[in-house]
């Protein structure tokens, strides 16, 4: 009998104690943001002489480099371990911490499908003008194994991108403003929360609802809480008790988002099968037909094989479409518009129009 774990919960500990009682194969994702090592000696000052608040927790100290490699090896196997076999993981780091653990990465069987750029408009200067501002910070994005079928939301994160594909260079702020959790005293209640919408795009595009996601260094719970704001599921691992009682508080206050075909991956679904010849067939299109660009500036025939043709030229709709953009390949579905019925409308809507009316014109 497979060991059922309990889902949206904080466990209080060592992340290498606590993985140790997960089951294999039992996650769907893993988001880690660990210690970064930063090695900051003394004080911070600003231009004008005040102190900067930085990564100087003690949760952040390790003896050199050889303590943090193995430190890294341990949680890092542990989490492939946890994985289920098409899981993935998404890794968090600064120039400090981040190439060592990609090395170990890829040692250890992941395979790296992207690094993402968490670049930072309002990232800290460098006080001292000593160096360039370090204005980003590095995600490296992977699945367990090279074969491993990972899961990537693409149409959802082009459309929440204004209908681009979403490039691997990220613009985001610093968490600031209301998101930044303060104690009574105004003060940071963590140095490194870090900003929902960070979360938001890495849980949105390789998670499904109702997926497992683990966050082994919790902090402030931002993980949960976008996890449950998009309808999956959570398990967080944290060490101190005052960002569990942060974490707790922040997440005793979120709801399931309203965007319900985001949260459904309603963009991923795959259009009904139907060929042009098939709606020929049905009545929907009719051989002789014209098919047109949207600006209709192009305009091609419909053959009765269910390829269309521009003079001699005859093609597939999706040749013919890139053929006239000047591209190697395009999706003519998405490119064709014709009259039907008095309209003008895109072919793509004739093949959900079919699938409806269950092939009846
Ligand atoms: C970089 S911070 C994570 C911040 C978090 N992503 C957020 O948005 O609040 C790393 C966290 O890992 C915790 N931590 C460090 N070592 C740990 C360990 N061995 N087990 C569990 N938690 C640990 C630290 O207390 C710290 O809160």
């Amino acid at each position: 009998m497979p060991i059922e774990i309990q889902k949206d919960i904080i466990l209080k500990g060592d992340c290498l104690e606590i993985l140790k009682s997960f089951p294999d194969n039992s996650v769907d994702l893993v988001f880690a943001d660990p210690p970064y090592n930063m090695q900051t000696e003394g004080e911070l000052l600003r231009t004008d002489g005040s102190s900067f608040n930085g990564v100087t927790d003690k949760w952040d100290k390790f003896e050199d480099l050889h303590a943090y490699d193995d430190f890294s090896i341990k949680w890092l196997q542990e989490c492939k371990r946890v994985l289920k076999k098409d899981g993935a993981i998404w890794v968090i780091g600064s120039f400090q911490n981040i190439f060592r653990l990609g090395y170990i990465m890829q040692d250890l069987g992941f395979w790296i499908l992207n690094d993402v750029i968490w670049s930072k408009p309002n990232a800290v200067p460098n006080f001292g003008g000593t160096r360039f501002q370090n204005s980003h910070e590095t995600l490296i994005w992977c699945s367990k194994s090279k074969n491993a079928k990972y899961h990537f939301n693409y149409k959802t994160m082009k459309h929440i991108n204004g209908d681009k594909q979403m490039k691997s260079v990220w613009d985001i702020g610093i968490c600031i403003g209301n998101e930044r959790l303060k104690d009574s005293d105004g003060r940071k209640i963590h140095s490194t929360q870090k900003p929902e919408q960070l979360l938001y795009n890495v849980i949105l595009s390789s998670t499904e609802k109702g997926d497992l996601v683990l966050d082994p260094f919790f902090g402030t719970g931002t993980t949960g809480v976008i996890a449950k704001r998009l309808g999956r599921h959570y398990i967080g691992i944290e060490r101190e008790d005052a960002y569990i009682e942060a974490a707790t508080k922040r997440l005793n206050s979120v709801q399931l988002d309203l965007d319900t075909d985001l949260i459904d991956n309603t963009y991923e679904a795959k259009p009904p099968r139907y060929s042009i010849k098939k709606l020929i067939d049905l009545g929907f299109l009719s051989v002789g037909q014209m098919l047109y660009s949207k600006d209709k500036k192009y305009s091609a025939e419909i053959c009765p094989n269910g390829n269309v043709k521009v003079g001699d030229f005859e093609a597939s709709i999706h040749k013919a479409s890139a053929k006239f953009l000047n591209r190697s390949n395009n999706n003519g579905w998405d490119y064709f518009w014709c009259e039907y019925k008095g309209n003008f409308v895109d072919i793509n809507s004739l093949r959900y129009l079919a699938d409806k009316k269950g092939g009846l014109k």
